[in-house]
């Protein structure tokens, strides 16, 4: 496996399904009450730019479970936010701890760690990629549906960076995914072509309701991400018709699921209807993250 887990491409297609295999393990494991300090004396350091509730939540109780420690850090509140360089920070923080997980506004503040750190760096959202928030979405599939193999997943609203992962993941889960975006907000070309190139399935189609046709999995969400806050009004406008709501979902397949990875604004990306009725697997979507990602740090920590 990579050193780094910056792209839902860092890993294999079986490094993906083993990763995997043991969420589901660990998982039960939790279930059953079985303690599993695969992790002990280790240290996550975790690095926020930007909010967030789950993926702080997750990490940190899934080192803790793991027998180790994780350590909270608000960007602001360190030398990186009065100037330090990255590299410095990187170099310093690799002889603290055993990884770091850092979630930033640029992709490219988690590359140049990722370059100067001697310790795993792992991509906790970025204004490009959400590797993390795919691992918990494939398993979450995986419970439901079996296999995601051939699984035909639509993708409503703004093309960001959830929406780039879950294009890339195409690669590794024999996925076929159809993105639907208003005028603008497409995905990034180059992580369409990308993906495409691969071997992955990926369609464009403009309109929601040609684009859920036959889904089984519809997947949306926020039309404003942070740091795009400047735009709210405009993309408010815009993105109108894109709302996950029951009428679209009449469209998809009948036994179709929806997948948020949350924050939600309901009456915007999505109805509470669809939200809270029987075809939404987010809370075990939010739930997978933490499974997902202590079979990450495991990967990625135990030596
Ligand atoms: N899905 C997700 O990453 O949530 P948070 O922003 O709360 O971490
Ligand atoms: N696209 C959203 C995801 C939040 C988890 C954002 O970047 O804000």
């Amino acid at each position: 496996m990579n050193k780094d887990f910056i792209s839902i491409l860092d890993i294999s297609e079986p490094e993906l399904e083993q990763l995997l295999s043991e969420a589901h393990q660990l998982k039960r494991q939790k279930k059953a009450g079985t303690t599993h300090p695969l992790l002990a004396g280790k240290t996550l350091a975790m690095i926020f730019e930007k909010s967030s509730t789950r993926t702080h939540i997750s990490f940190e109780v899934g080192m803790n479970e793991l027998g180790g420690h994780a350590l909270f850090l608000n960007a602001r509140d360190m030398q990186i936010w009065r100037g330090e360089e990255i590299r410095d920070t990187a170099r310093a923080a690799s002889r603290y701890v055993s990884a770091l997980m850092i979630r930033a506004y640029k992709h490219s503040t988690i590359e140049e760690f990722a370059r100067f750190a001697t310790i795993p760096v792992i991509n906790g959202l970025s204004d490009m990629e959400h590797p993390c928030q795919l691992l918990a979405d494939i398993m979450t599939m995986q419970e439901h549906f079996g296999s995601t193999r051939d699984l035909r997943v639509t993708w409503v609203g703004d093309g960001n960076n959830v929406c780039h992962s879950l294009i890339l993941s195409t690669v590794l889960t024999g996925l076929e995914v159809t993105v639907s975006t208003p005028v603008g907000y497409e995905p990034v070309p180059e992580y369409v072509k990308k993906a495409q190139e691969l071997g992955g399935k990926v369609t464009l189609i403009r309109e929601p309701e040609k684009a859920v046709k036959d889904a089984e999995v519809i997947v949306t969400d926020t039309w404003v991400s942070m740091g795009d806050e400047d735009e709210r009004d405009e993309r408010l406008k815009l993105f109108g018709d894109y709302t996950v709501d029951a009428d679209l979902m009449k469209l998809a397949s009948p036994d179709a699921r929806v997948l948020h990875c949350l924050p939600a604004h309901r009456g915007e990306e999505i109805t509470d209807e669809v939200m809270e009725g029987g075809q939404s697997l987010v809370w075990d979507e939010a739930e997978n993250r933490l499974h997902a990602q202590k079979a990450l740090l495991v990967r990625l920590l135990k030596k």
